[in-house]
């Protein structure tokens, strides 16, 4: 047992009321938000750590001062020299995001940094492992590379294209020190160096405003280089840069052909340093084994095509042709610092069916997002096809319709001679079902294997009641947002649209943000949003903005500065605030001016997928469901203008503040005057949406609040039979408004429901993930897909922060202090969910028999927490066989109706109390 163990297992042992802890050491330290990150573009970058701890976490670590130390050599940190920066002691709690303040670094200069804290009790630590960065190449100037491939006439219909290899040979004469490679291949790339893959990233890189920014990643391949020979190869799938549509329906911008620029600066042993870079030297080819690749469609690999070698050294290229200087795609080079894409897991089919000759159906078992590796035998030319599906029809073949356009087709033609494996590379599919043809023989369970494709993001939280059901949603909202995530959220991941969709994590992003560790991935996506804006200020509601969806809407832009809300609750993030302020201040300008009798008109999706009357269709059109667009417009507005008058505080504008809240009064006595009818005691129509956002965002004047309220529970109860009423809009707010009007009692009827329109009527119609219409079954399959996750609403939110009562304090955000009000409801007899916080991991288990209340709470080091014990008074409450009041790292704060309050240092505790 170290140290830290023995203390806390004295700790707990004998319940001492003071205690001294050995103090903490540092861990988890991240550059950027990341662990070691290579390619570092920002002159400060943001450090970050958390206070080691084992569970159960003894009480009352915090930091009270912090030093860090950057070195350019790992020697010379070893011997506590900071030669880049000694920031010496600095009295900061602070643990998150401290920017560097030491010497500026160079193009692609190697820092090596660790941290000690003093603790509560000024306790220096140990130091922490040492850990490092590399910073990317810093401008413009740095890059000596020029974009190559082949500038082609661009497509004019949808034609399969195939990838594009390039490859060089070079020579390193002497012993090499370091060989850092920085690239980007558009739209994706793979890089091999002397045959061996670069990285384990696909779909690489980032997507991107291509015109204004692209991305390039970094590698440190100094093991993969060996003296003499070497060679270069990178493979360019059209991605979304060479559109996966250039027209129809679904067309989509184009940018062109795929291409590369790539820098290899090399350090020899003797300090002399040698640069590589994409050139006309290089040699090119697309006569390769990948005859066709499109994310919509599939991929076609044929096997007899292979070019053997053709990433190593000596191969015979006489066949290919030189590379051509490629045009510019336009964009800043900017370094890629969110997680790559990756295969994050591998499902087994459950059952495979023959349904006529040579057709076999497999079942993945789960709605998955990625694609499938197969494996065969059989002659050289026999082509196998699989083809990808989220549904079957009734007669157990595939059911396609719902994909529109998307081909979804991956074939791979055999080179014969024994096993041969095989998976895509430039594809992805949405799927549950498989459909093989073309397989010579019988395929057997083993054939294929599902790889699970999406964003590498640490999952950030767990959830588990006692209602099996609510697990089960859960779940399939999980499955749903890791597969809806390529390099920016996207709406669904199967049919031809795969889009960065405003709207859809206007709404979903917070709950998200309790599941996976998304914060740069929203951070990046907030960039591309900004990218996209009009000069004239507009934002469009497809961010990279692949459609020109340039309408002036307000709910789904309002995304922008609803996400921002999120990354600052959650994890503190204001750098991205102060950023994005300019671009948020302009689309506000820009949408006042259609501001018009203090209400804002402009909105052109509705409260969208609320569900219909009529079960095939996907819009209602019965004006009685449907709520009024300038209300919807109105209200979000002025939520946005609270929440700008809160970022130009952040980003140090408070002049700008009057300014917004003088338009957020406007709209206020607007929407009153326009749509309150106290007669009726209602907004407008008396829809749920009507009743939820004004009272969720405080417009309802308090004379007129219990009566709207009671019009919602009206809505719910009498006109919709205790059943959700909403589409994506009201959803977002519409479970945590219930609940802060004292009716969680519904919100629970609905979240358990299982008949239509409900999350279980479509977990007991097959579905594992969540569905685009809560009419999924029956729709129409033009818009009707299995794997959305705009109608989550906030049933994810409200899981964490009301019924497991885990909520970052707002005046406290990313955790620091936790606000914890768990709220037991129905027949629920137990929670148990954690969230890894920035501050490390939060755990919150109760359990309840209706009388006594158990609840097991973990506070990370360096944080608090404010706890609501349910009790029928707080006499009751007792904490490790002990009166709470009495134990150590609490403090009672008040009794409030049916709670007892107190104040929770760091720790881990155990609380008992009588309910009634
Ligand atoms: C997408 C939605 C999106 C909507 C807006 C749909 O096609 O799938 O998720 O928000 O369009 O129009």
């Amino acid at each position: 047992m170290n140290t830290r163990k023995l203390a806390a297992a004295l700790f707990f042992a004998f319940t001492a009321v003071s205690q001294t802890h050995a103090a903490v050491t540092p861990t988890a330290l991240q550059c950027n938000s990341l662990v070691n990150p290579i390619g570092v573009d920002t002159p400060n970058p943001a450090l970050s750590w958390q206070l080691d701890y084992d569970q159960p976490i003894a009480r009352g670590i915090k930091q009270t001062a912090c030093q860090i130390l950057v070195a350019s050599s790992p020697e010379l940190l070893a011997q506590d020299q900071g030669d880049l920066w000694d920031s010496g002691k600095i009295n900061s709690d602070s643990s998150i995001d401290i920017a560097y303040a030491g010497k500026p670094l160079a193009t692609l200069a190697n820092a090596f940094w660790k941290i000690r804290i003093w603790d509560q009790d000024q306790n220096a630590s140990a130091w922490s492992a040492p850990q490092h960065w590399t910073m990317g190449l810093l401008s413009a100037s740095d890059w000596h590379a020029k974009w190559i491939g082949r500038d082609d006439p661009l497509p004019t219909a949808n034609v399969p294209s195939p990838a594009r290899w390039l490859r060089k040979e070079f020579s390193a004469d002497k012993p090499l020190r370091r060989a850092v490679v920085s690239f980007s291949g558009l739209g994706s790339s793979e890089l091999y160096v002397n045959g061996a893959k670069v990285g384990d990233a696909v779909l690489s890189p980032a997507l991107s405003e291509y015109e204004k920014r692209d991305y390039y990643v970094t590698y440190d391949i100094t093991s993969m280089l060996k003296p003499g020979a070497n060679a270069l190869g990178a493979v360019l799938g059209n991605g979304r840069f060479n559109s996966p549509r250039v027209v129809g329906r679904n067309g989509l911008n184009t940018f062109g052909w795929p291409k590369l620029i790539l820098q290899l600066h090399l350090e020899y042993a003797d300090g002399s340093t040698a640069e590589i870079i994409s050139d006309e030297s290089w040699k090119f080819t697309d006569a390769g084994p990948i005859r066709a690749n499109n994310e919509y469609d599939g991929e076609e690999y044929d096997a007899q095509k292979e070019m053997s070698g053709w990433a190593s050294p000596g191969f015979d290229d006489s066949k290919w042709t030189a590379a051509s200087l490629a045009s510019s795609p336009g964009g800043v080079l900017c370094a890629q610092n969110i997680a790559p894409i990756r295969v994050t897991g591998t499902l087994k089919p459950i059952a495979v069916k023959e349904v006529s000759p040579g057709v076999f159906i497999y079942d993945m078992g789960q709605n998955m997002v990625g694609w499938c590796k197969l494996s065969v035998i059989g002659t050289a030319g026999t082509t196998v096809s699989m083809r990808f599906a989220e549904r079957l029809h009734d007669d157990g073949t595939l059911s396609v319709e719902n994909l529109r356009t998307a081909k979804v087709t991956d074939r791979y033609t055999l080179k014969g001679g024994g096993l041969e494996t095989w998976e895509p590379r430039f594809t992805y599919h949405g799927f549950r079902y498989v459909e093989v043809t073309g397989f010579p023989g019988q395929p057997t369970l083993d054939t294929i294997e599902g790889h699970v494709v999406n964003d590498d993001l640490a999952s950030n939280g767990s959830f588990e009641s006692s209602n099996p059901l609510l697990n089960k949603i859960y779940q399939s909202v999980v499955w749903g947002t890791r597969g809806n995530y390529r390099s920016m959220p996207t709406d669904c991941p199967q049919r031809d649209e795969r889009q960065g969709w405003l709207g859809d994590r206007a709404e979903e992003s917070l709950g998200e943000m309790f599941i996976f560790d998304n914060h740069l991935l929203y951070k990046k996506w907030l960039q591309d949003i900004v990218d996209a804006q009009m000069d004239n200020g507009s934002v469009p509601a497809v961010a990279p903005h692949f459609w020109n969806v340039y309408n002036d809407d307000v709910t789904w832009p309002s995304a922008l500065l609803i996400i921002h809300d999120s990354l600052r609750e959650q994890y503190d993030e204001e750098a991205a605030i102060v950023r994005d302020y300019p671009a948020m201040s302009k689309w506000i300008d820009h949408m006042s001016t259609f501001v018009a009798d203090d209400l804002m008109p402009k909105d052109k999706y509705g409260d969208w997928c609320m569900p219909p009357e009529n079960p095939k269709i996907i819009h209602s059109t019965d004006p009685a469901r449907l709520t009024a667009g300038p209300l919807l417009g109105t209200t979000y507005f002025y939520y946005d203008l609270g929440l700008m008058s809160k970022y130009a505080a952040i980003a140090k504008q408070p002049a700008d503040a009057p300014k917004y809240d003088a338009l957020a009064a406007r709209m206020k006595s607007g929407l009153n005057q326009k749509y309150l009818n106290t007669t009726a005691s209602q907004y407008d129509n008396g829809t749920q949406t009507s009743s939820v956002l004004p009272l969720a965002f405080g417009l309802v004047p308090d004379a007129q609040h219990s009566r709207i309220v009671d019009s919602l529970v009206n809505s719910i109860t009498k006109v919709y039979h205790n059943h959700i009423g909403t589409g994506l809009v009201g959803a977002q707010w519409l479970n945590r408004t219930l609940t802060d009007n004292g009716r969680i009692d519904l919100a629970y009827t609905m979240a358990t429901n299982t008949d239509f329109p409900s999350w279980g009527y479509m977990m007991n119609h097959g579905a594992t993930t969540i569905w685009e219409l809560w009419n999924g079954d029956t729709a129409d399959v033009q818009m009707n897909s299995g794997n959305h996750v705009m109608l989550v609403g906030d049933l994810v939110i409200w899981l964490y922060q009301d019924l497991a009562g885990i909520r970052s304090d707002p005046a406290h955000p990313g955790f620091k202090n936790i606000m914890m009000k768990p709220m037991p409801v129905g027949d629920l007899t137990s929670i148990k969910a954690s969230h890894e916080s920035p501050y490390g991991h939060i755990e919150s288990d109760w359990h309840t028999d209706g009388k006594t209340f158990s609840w097991h709470i973990t506070v990370p080091p360096n944080s608090t927490a404010t706890v609501f014990v349910p009790a029928s008074s707080a006499n009751s409450v007792i904490e490790s066989s002990h009166p709470a009041a009495n134990s150590p790292g609490i403090n009672f704060l008040r009794d409030e109706p049916g709670r007892a309050v107190y104040q929770l240092d760091s720790g881990t505790y155990d609380f008992q109390s009588s309910t009634n």
